[in-house]
């Protein structure tokens, strides 16, 4: 927001010389000159320090703040390709109201008060609200205390807020969920019509390799399941960046490194969040952080990382080992059982029809490289 503060002085500042009136004709032509050199300036400034609200690709960040949230959240902020339109908070990770204070914070560690940052659902759809403090640190922030806020809270209610913002930027916004699918599902229930005016959802949730929760269930999805399941059927295009994709992108000592050599306050919060991380994983015998949430942004910013087959997602909701689970067709089809007499007999397959895109494979080194990149100095 420096950056767009300054930009924004500049216009200010360029109106009271370019409106003179006590001038002669060779100060006149000097003054045109002088504003339009300043215009010059101006018009370069936009474009050069701030191309993602000229030309981003907007999203709404929708997130559980989180540390792997808190990585994403600088990812997108400091990513050209993406124009951040709004923050919608939603319970997972933390508390609703602990994880609104996170948002704010951040958003004001990077200068970003422009950006709406709104509360959303208290809790999921229809279950408890299950929180991790276990991974996350007791604030959700890896303990990190960053400085207060100078950000306000937008009154608005998230899935309000995802509303008015879809239905006035039609086609246009990209939905970045990374939390529980809450506050979207009810955007969906509560307009419908939201549906086909989204451009697409990049999401953060499931897996077609088994979960973190439990066997089964990756933590989003297992934390409303409901909210998942009428997500994943909305009909509209859906890229799943799943638990065992992110599984492959690890954070580590070498990228910590990184980080290290450069300073700002976004480079050193995000260091000190991922550095966390990483010993906790070190704890579990993992080399790296698996990168979850960024991975998401990452694929909002350039779907190329990643190998995403279509397939039918359905979220199971009422298994007894498998509430959660994301249950992909992989084969694109179902066997075709008709009853006849005391049997069922199979007489061929029929197609399903594909609901997600599933990232199977990623460029991990590439993915972890423009992460760093963008995070360094900031
Ligand atoms: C997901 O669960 C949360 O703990 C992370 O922030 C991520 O969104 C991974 O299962
Ligand atoms: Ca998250």
């Amino acid at each position: 927001m420096a950056d767009r503060e300054s930009a924004k002085e500049a216009r200010s500042f360029s109106h009271p010389r370019s409106t003179r009136s006590h001038t002669s004709v060779g100060s006149l032509s000097a003054a045109a000159c002088n504003s339009g050199f300043l215009f010059l300036l101006l018009f370069l400034s936009v474009i050069l320090i701030s191309p993602a609200a000229a030309s981003g690709k907007k999203i709404i960040f929708d997130t559980d703040p989180g540390t792997d949230d808190a990585m994403a959240l600088m990812l997108a902020l400091h990513s050209p390709e993406l124009d951040v339109r709004a923050i919608t908070v939603v319970p997972g990770n933390t508390t609703a109201k602990q994880g609104l204070e996170n948002a704010l914070r951040m958003v004001s560690l990077a200068n970003r008060c422009e950006i709406p940052v709104a509360a959303g659902a208290q809790h999921p759809l229809f279950q408890k609200l299950i929180t991790a403090e276990f991974w996350h640190g007791k604030n959700g922030l890896a303990n990190i205390e960053l400085p207060p806020s100078k950000c306000k809270v937008d009154a608005r209610f998230g899935p309000d807020l995802i509303i008015e913002l879809v239905r006035g930027a039609p086609h246009e916004i990209t939905l970045v969920p990374v939390g529980p699918l809450t506050n979207i599902a009810l955007a969906i229930q509560k307009d419908p019509s939201i549906v086909p005016l989204v451009k697409e959802v990049v999401l953060m949730g499931g897996s077609i390799k088994g979960g973190n929760v439990n066997a089964a269930a990756e933590a989003n999805i297992y934390n409303d399941p409901e909210a998942a399941q009428i997500v994943f059927q909305a009909g509209w295009p859906l890229t799943m960046v799943g638990l065992d994709v992110g599984d492959k992108t690890l954070l580590g000592r070498k990228h910590l490194e990184q980080l290290a050599r450069t300073h700002g306050p976004v480079n050193d919060f995000i260091y000190s969040v991922a550095k966390f991380l990483v010993e906790l994983s070190e704890k579990f015998g993992s080399d790296g952080t698996p990168m979850y949430d960024p991975l998401a942004v990452g694929v909002a910013v350039d779907a190329n990382l990643v190998t995403a087959p279509l397939m039918h997602v359905d979220v199971e909701t009422r298994g007894e080992f498998t509430r959660g689970e994301t249950v992909a067709n992989r084969r694109g089809e179902v066997e075709r059982n008709v009853l006849r007499g005391d049997r069922y007999i199979i007489e061929g397959l029929d197609k399903v029809r594909p609901n997600a895109k599933v990232c199977i494979d990623v460029q991990a080194d590439r993915f972890l490289q423009l992460f760093v990149s963008r995070i360094q100095g900031k």
